[in-house]
């Protein structure tokens, strides 16, 4: 066993005696392992931000676990079957999506997630910056290989949405709102963003990479002046700071949650989740496509989850893409 498997033992020996304490000699008896290797364990996992208190004779007692994504943390009582039971873990990255695309490239199954505390180029759509400073958000991207024709791949952005959504609002009591196509709002302002990528043949999906980035414990300040007035996060609406590690399990549980459903049932629970969640439809809204804006009332999203705006003239256009303002 290698010295970063005897660590996790140590940490899942004090993790299952949470609240005792357990002498070197035990854990070093239990763990074959050498008293010097328990001490130098104990020392790496409070680097790692783990609160452990070491007293003579009594021994070492776990008291708090750090507020991290790391897979052995999330591992515990994560209530998926496949989804990020296969986690990457960064705690600092350019950007997860890249990252997904790399790992899916060589062959990653679906299900595969790849999460960091920060991300130095995290991206948004249309080429935009996304900002990602350590530990303030949840930033993290998963690999789906679902068996469906391109056209029909918009279909998980917008399960993406309604799925992160009900995370939210499940896990704050926050009413979250959806715009078209996965912008999540509160309180009008972007908490959420979510970035899809696909790779495609004609008419088959090979895989599709979705990255989320929630905005968690992220403050004014940790906005760039051009996005403050249009962002928010969790702390910002609630005024306390919000624990990532159960929020990000609860994501994971609602997205594996629907996809299954969307698999099972097809579009339209999907779709009507997400109307209900919407704070585009029976609005006046311009969409800037990539060649022009359109201004009209959002009236509906349809079966492969387009965006249909009637202008003044009464004509209904669709949209598959674009950038909606409210
Ligand atoms: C948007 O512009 O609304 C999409 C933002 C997506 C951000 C997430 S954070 C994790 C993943 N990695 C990235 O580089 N982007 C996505």
């Amino acid at each position: 066993m290698g010295m970063e498997g005897s660590k996790h033992q140590v940490l899942d020996y004090l993790r299952r005696h949470r609240g005792e304490y357990i002498s070197g000699e035990e854990l070093s008896r239990q763990l074959a392992i050498t008293r010097t290797a328990v001490w130098k364990h104990i020392q790496a996992l409070r680097r790692e931000g783990y609160r452990i208190d070491a007293q003579t004779r009594r021994g070492y007692c776990l008291l708090g676990t750090p507020d991290c994504l790391y897979p052995e943390e999330v591992a515990v009582g994560l209530k998926t079957s496949w989804l990020g039971r296969q986690l990457y873990y960064y705690d600092e990255v350019g950007s997860t999506n890249q990252v997904a695309k790399e790992l899916a490239d060589n062959g990653a199954p679906e299900g595969t997630v790849v999460v960091a505390e920060a991300q130095s180029g995290g991206r948004g759509r249309r080429g935009r910056l996304w900002l990602s400073p350590p530990q303030k958000g949840i930033w993290f991207s998963l690999i789906f290989r679902p068996r469906v024709a391109p056209t029909q791949a918009s279909q998980l952005t917008l399960l993406a949405a309604v799925a992160v959504a009900a995370a939210v609002r499940k896990y704050t009591g926050l009413p979250p709102g959806i715009k078209w196509p996965n912008d999540i709002l509160l309180g009008g302002r972007k908490v959420c963003g979510i970035l899809t990528e696909i790779k495609a043949e004609m008419d088959a999906v090979e895989y599709i990479v979705q990255g989320i980035g929630l905005n968690v414990n992220a403050e004014a300040d940790d906005f760039t002046p051009d996005v403050r007035p249009y962002a928010t996060s969790l702390f910002l609406e609630l005024g306390r700071r919000v624990a990532r590690l159960p929020l990000f399990q609860e994501m994971l549980y609602q997205l594996e949650k629907w996809y299954e459903r969307w698999q099972e049932e097809g579009f339209e629970p999907v779709r009507r989740a997400w109307k209900e969640a919407s704070v585009t439809l029976g609005r006046e809204v311009a969409v800037n496509s990539w060649r022009e804006v359109t201004t009209g009332v959002a009236v509906d999203i349809d079966a492969e989850g387009a965006l249909k705006v009637r202008t003044a003239g009464g004509e209904v256009r669709r949209f598959t893409s674009g950038e909606v303002t409210l």
